[in-house]
This record gives C-alpha cells, sequence and structure tokens, in this order.
C-alpha cells in the first residue's frame, strides 16, 4: 500500500495561560527538548514532506524553536484563537499547495508515536477520508466525543459542551489528532461555522460535514498516555515520567544495565553503545553520546558529552558541553570537565577542574588540579602533553602548555609553557629546622605549668572570689 505524500500541521497558537509561565507552554520542555521540538521532530520522523507550524501572535521565540527542529517548515500567525477549525485555516496557503494527505497534531501533546500517526497515514491510503484518533479516557469530562457507528465508523464528534447527557457518557473520545484526505480538506474548512457553545470554529465539525457530502470517516483507538495533552506543570511531570520510561526502556533493550531505572534521567537523544552500566542517580543532558562498556558511576551530571568505549566516569562527576573522552579515560569523584579532551587511558580522578583543555593519552592529572581558563574577560586553553603527570592541588594558568612526558611538581602554579619531559614546580623550597618542634613543645609546657601555679596560689591566699 502506498500512502501519499503528507503535510503535517502543528497548532501552537494557545498561550497556556495555566502553565502560569512567561514562557508559551509549547517551549515547556520534556527530556531536554520542548513539546514543540519533540512533535516537530515526529512529524519529520514519519517522512512529511512539508510541516505547517500555527502559532499566535508575538510568539517570535516558537517560530524559531520550529525552524530549529524543521528549518524548511512554513509558519502561519493565527491572528485571534477562534478555535482549532480556525487555526487549521490560518495554514491555508500550505494546504492549497500540497497535492496529498494532511495531518494536523497539537505542540501540546508531545507523546504522540510515530507507529500511531503510521496507522492513521495507513487507514487513509486503505480510502478513508477522514481519520480520527480517538482514546478511552478514564475521565471524559471536557473531550470531544466520537459518535461512531458499527465497525469505526464515525458519524460526528460533539464537543462536550454541546453534547446531550446520553452522548456524555460515551468514554470513546477525540485525541484531537485528525487526518485528511487532502483534496478535501479546503472545502470543509470553508463550511465551518461557529454556531456551538464556544462561539469557536471547530476542526471536529469537518466530521459531520464530511459524512453529509458522502465522504467516509474513521476512528482509530490509541492508548490515552500516549495523547495526553498539557496545559499545566502538573500534567508536564507525567509527560516527563511517561518520555522518562520509555527512553530508560529504549536503552534497557538496546543491552544498558541501569540497577535503579527510574532514578536515571535521559533526554531525547542520549545514545548509548552496548554493555553500558548507569548506576543510580545520573542526569544525562541533551547531547550525550555514550560509547560501549563505558561504565557511568552514581550522581553524576553529563551533558553535550561524548564518551569513547570502556571510559569510566564518577561518581559525582559533571561533563559539561564540549567534554570527549577518548577509550579507556577516567573521570573520577567531584571532577569537572568543559569543553576539554580527555586522551586514551589518561585519568582525571579526583577534585578537579578541567576547562578549556586537551589532556593527552595516558596523563595523570592530580587530585585538585584546575584549568585556570578565565582571566575575567577571555577564555584560554590548557594543553597537557600524552604522559604527563601533573602534581596534586596544581593550578595551570592558561593559556599554557604542558610537554609530553613533563612533570609538574605538587602545589605549582604554573603561568609558562613546559617543554617535553621537563619538570616544572613552583613552590618555595622546603626549609627543615631540626629538633625545633621538640624544643618548641618543652618552652611551651613549662611557661604554661608556671601560670597556673601563680593562679593556684592566688586563689589559696585570698577569700574574695567571685563567680
Ligand atoms: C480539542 C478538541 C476536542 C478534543 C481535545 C483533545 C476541537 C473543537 N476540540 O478541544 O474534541 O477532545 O482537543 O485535547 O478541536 N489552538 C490553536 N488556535 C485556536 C484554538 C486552539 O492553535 O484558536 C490549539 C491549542 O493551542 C491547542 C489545540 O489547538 O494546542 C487544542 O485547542 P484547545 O482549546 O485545547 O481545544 P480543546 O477545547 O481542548
Ligand atoms: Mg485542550
Amino acid at each position: 500500500m502506498t500512502t501519499r505524500p503528507l503535510l503535517v500541521i502543528i497548532l501552537a497558537a494557545g498561550k497556556g495561560t495555566r502553565m502560569r509561565s512567561a514562557r508559551p507552554k509549547v517551549l515547556h520542555e520534556i527530556a531536554g527538548r520542548s513539546m514543540l521540538g519533540h512533535v516537530v521532530a515526529s512529524a519529520t520522523e514519519l517522512g512529511a514532506s512539508a510541516i505547517a507550524v500555527v502559532i499566535g501572535p508575538d510568539m517570535d521565540d516558537v517560530r524559531r524553536e520550529a525552524l530549529r527542529w524543521a528549518p524548511a517548515a512554513s509558519i502561519f500567525v493565527q491572528e485571534a484563537q477562534a478555535g482549532t477549525g480556525d487555526a487549521v485555516r490560518a495554514a491555508g496557503p500550505a494546504i492549497a499547495a500540497h497535492d496529498g494527505d494532511v495531518l494536523v497534531l497539537y505542540a501540546d501533546t508531545p507523546l504522540i508515536t510515530v507507529a500511531t500517526l503510521g496507522r492513521m497515514r495507513e487507514r487513509l491510503a486503505q480510502g478513508a477520508d477522514i481519520v480520527v484518533l480517538g482514546f478511552r479516557a478514564a475521565d471524559p469530562t471536557g473531550y470531544g466525543r466520537l459518535i461512531t457507528q458499527e465497525s469505526g465508523i464515525l458519524v460526528a464528534i460533539r464537543e462536550h459542551n454541546d453534547a446531550s447527557p446520553a452522548e456524555r457518557a460515551i468514554e470513546f473520545c477525540n485525541s484531537g489528532v485528525l487526518a485528511f484526505r487532502g483534496q478535501n480538506l479546503s472545502g470543509l474548512l470553508a463550511s465551518l461555522d461557529n454556531r456551538n457553545a464556544k462561539g469557536e470554529f471547530y476542526l471536529t465539525d469537518t466530521v459531520a460535514i464530511g459524512r453529509a457530502r458522502n465522504l467516509t470517516a474513521v476512528a482509530l483507538a490509541c492508548e490515552e498516555s500516549e495523547v495526553l495533552g498539557i496545559n499545566n506543570r502538573v500534567q508536564l511531570a507525567e509527560a516527563e515520567a511517561l518520555c522518562q520510561h520509555r527512553l530508560r526502556e529504549r536503552a534497557m533493550l538496546g543491552g544498558v544495565t541501569m540497577r535503579d531505572p527510574a532514578s536515571v534521567y535521559l533526554a531525547f537523544d542520549t545514545r548509548f553503545g552496548q554493555d553500558v552500566t548507569i548506576e543510580p542517580n545520573v542526569v544525562f543532558g541533551p547531547g550525550v553520546e555514550v560509547g560501549e562498556r563505558v561504565t557511568v558511576r552514581a550522581h553524576s551530571h553529563l551533558e553535550g558529552v561524548r564518551i569513547g568505549d570502556g571510559a569510566q566516569v564518577g561518581p559525582f562527576a559533571r561533563l559539561r558541553p564540549g567534554t570527549v573522552l577518548a577509550a579507556g579515560a577516567r573521570i573520577g569523584n567531584f571532577v569537572e570537565v568543559k569543553a576539554a579532551e580527555i586522551g586514551e587511558g589518561a585519568k582525571v580522578n579526583h577534585l578537579s577542574y578541567i576547562g578549556d583543555a586537551s589532556v593527552g593519552a595516558k596523563a595523570n592529572v592530580g587530585a585538585g588540579t584546575i584549568t585556570c581558563n578565565y582571566d575575567g574577560y577571555f577564555k584560554h586553553r590548557t594543553e597537557i602533553g600524552s604522559g604527563a603527570f601533573i602534581g596534586s592541588n596544581s593550578a595551570l594558568v592558561a593559556p599554557v602548555r604542558i610537554g609530553v612526558d613533563a612533570y609538574i611538581g605538587s602545589g605549582s602554579v604554573v603561568t609558562r609553557d613546559v617543554a617535553d619531559g621537563d619538570l616544572a614546580l613552583t613552590r618555595a623550597t622546603q626549609d627543615v629546622r631540626p629538633g625545633w618542634a621538640t624544643r618548641f613543645r618543652e618552652r611551651m609546657a613549662r611557661i604554661k605549668a608556671e601560670r597556673d601555679a601563680r593562679r593556684d596560689g592566688r586563689k589559696g591566699g585570698g577569700g574574695d572570689e567571685h563567680h
């Protein structure tokens, strides 16, 4: 069966006042990506040949976010929120220019799967003119009810406010996702009116209008969790939990061991090789790619990082954007790394900050080493050669280069380059005074004893003690 070219129209004009946020609702994030980003990415993955996003006035940041995920998308502004039908009409030029099927998605319903959308497309290819995605609602209040005949044939969608008591008893609800055989859509939209409880142009009225024109509408069902619409931050957290559950499951089925999956937070794009182990309480921000046989130990935070095979991270490590760990590298506890390449088998095991740096293969960076990369105005780079040994508690003041196999004495503040194979140390020479400590202790003990004796003498002689 061949599916026709697909235009996806994404409705994102709602302000989302119930989020109580300065940010438009659809820019709030789930697993490190905006809701809008999730929906646009699904449209792309579905193979859409065109994407149109309908936004409200003054939503430039929403426009930018849509274009970030689909640079070729066309953006339409719906001037006033006059209903879902009016919103789709706003994308009229895209519909007119398109020859094929049209799918309407909501930007605030981000968990819809590409598999489900694919099923809708197939129903169109099998001959349906309109396909509506429905679900059995635990609580149908507020949703449009799907009024069906035998075998999924859809007669009408009745909005909650317009429904009779008998219709309100129907639990099969409209998810809001509708698909159309495109050639009919412009005509259907032209026939919408706003004579209803809300005074809006309902996209859902296309079903009854289509039926009167002998078009076939059908309803498909999916799980309620897939069409969870987000209106407030409680629902945002629910969607996050569902999304995390999916991402963890996919990771584990792909060969990742998680001792406590519920405490591991993934991003939409986290990628893992086989036989990775993630200990509890690890957070992945966007842009992390993990190689094979990597262990990420408890309480680590990673974002924008590439990790080579067999590397070890944490516990309590923070890897920030631009970090690249080569195979077998080790980052230990309380180490922060930013915009730095750590070479094969190199070790930064304790209490360090490595930023804007490169650390050569097999180098050993001692406890408490700091790359001083910022002078208050500019960032500078530190280069540490392969096999170099940086003694504990050293400060490497960038820009600076430590040569191959060089040594830095502990506690040094290195401000100039160190050549290959050299030792550099900047601390003061150790001054030793033989027997000084013993003599000091003896003298102090004697003075203290003499004072105590004098005080006791005074107490015994007088009679005027005060408390
Ligand atoms: C809509 C459906 C209802 C369905 C429910 C599922 C209609 C008439 N009703 O109702 O059958 O059960 O969704 O959640 O379609 N939007 C615009 N411009 C507008 C109006 C809405 O862009 O003028 C966008 C909103 O931002 C939102 C989506 O369309 O993303 C749905 O709008 P909303 O007002 O939430 O519709 P519901 O009343 O929930
Ligand atoms: Mg709604």
